[in-house]
């Protein structure tokens, strides 16, 4: 169905790898397209619950926008892949009502580090590494980078990375917060899918609150209080609000229906 990258859903969890292996899985425009067209099956294909997001082959996460495709362009041009890549994949993977997480299995660097970083959250193996080396190619990142790098780890380590563009292994990223769990590789997609199997027996519409108001706080939204308000609020009007208490009270197990 999609020639740049092979998805397979499984216990609710839709796995998306980008397949591009010999080219370190780079970001090119085919890739870009299907990843957002993708990410359009997980808004609205209800057997969805969660998404695991990774790269072929044991070297590569991603390693960067395809640079090959950067020649032809001008300055209207960098801005219309920019937007394009913002629109059609990272704002909507951040933004999405259903957990997205980035399992990141090497290299993750450029585009890479910002796919990653545009998910929830990020799982790596010990053989990944991060890092903004745009400042290498006379460029500077383009898909969010220098916004989600500063939020996540801080101003004085995201200046020193998009200035140096320096690498950063699993252990640092870890230290870092740019990464929560750091695992083998040949364990990397097992832990991730164990971990995104415990936030499918939550309830979803709590979770996709949730994600939409930690997104505000992490972009300094001044709204996010009150917006955590409405969203507690409006938790109170689900199905799910009312057999998590009673499950509770019960003394049993909940099960979420995603209402
Ligand atoms: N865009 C296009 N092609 C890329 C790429 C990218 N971002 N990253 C890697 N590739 C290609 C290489 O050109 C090479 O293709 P070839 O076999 O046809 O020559 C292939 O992937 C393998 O990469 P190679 O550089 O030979 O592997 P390596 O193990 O020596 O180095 C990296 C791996 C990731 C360190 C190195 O490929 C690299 O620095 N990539 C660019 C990273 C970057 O600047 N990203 C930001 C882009 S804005």
């Amino acid at each position: 169905m999609y020639a740049t990258i092979q998805t397979q859903l499984e216990n609710g969890t839709f796995l998306i790898t980008i397949n591009r292996p010999d080219k370190m899985n780079a970001l090119n425009k085919d890739v870009i397209q299907e990843l957002g067209d993708a990410i359009d099956e997980v808004y609205n294909n209800p057997e969805i619950k969660t998404v695991l997001l990774t790269g072929a082959g044991e070297k590569a996460f991603v390693a960067g926008a395809d640079i090959s495709e950067f020649g032809s362009l001008d300055k209207q041009g960098g801005m219309d892949l920019a937007r394009k890549g913002g629109d059609h994949v990272f704002n909507k993977i951040e933004n999405s009502p259903k957990p997205i997480i980035a399992a990141v299995n090497g290299f993750a660097l450029g585009g890479g580090c910002e796919l990653a970083m545009a998910c929830h959250f990020r799982i790596a193996s010990e053989n990944a590494k991060f890092g903004q080396p745009e400042v290498n190619l006379g460029l500077i990142p383009g898909y969010g980078g220098t916004q989600r790098l500063t939020q996540l780890i801080g101003k004085g380590k995201a200046m020193e990375l998009v200035m140096t563009g320096d690498m950063v292994g699993a252990e640092e990223a870890k230290a870092l917060g740019l990464v929560n769990h750091v695992y083998p590789l040949a364990d990397l997609i097992t832990k991730s899918k164990e971990l995104l199997q415990k936030i499918q027996t939550k309830a979803p519409v709590a979770v996709a609150h949730a994600i939409a108001l930690v997104n505000d706080a992490a972009k300094g939204n001044p709204d996010g209080f009150n917006n955590e308000i409405e969203r507690f609020g409006a938790c109170f009007e689900t199905e799910d609000k009312v057999e998590g208490t009673t499950a509770f009270l019960e003394k049993r197990k909940p099960a979420f229906k995603g209402k």
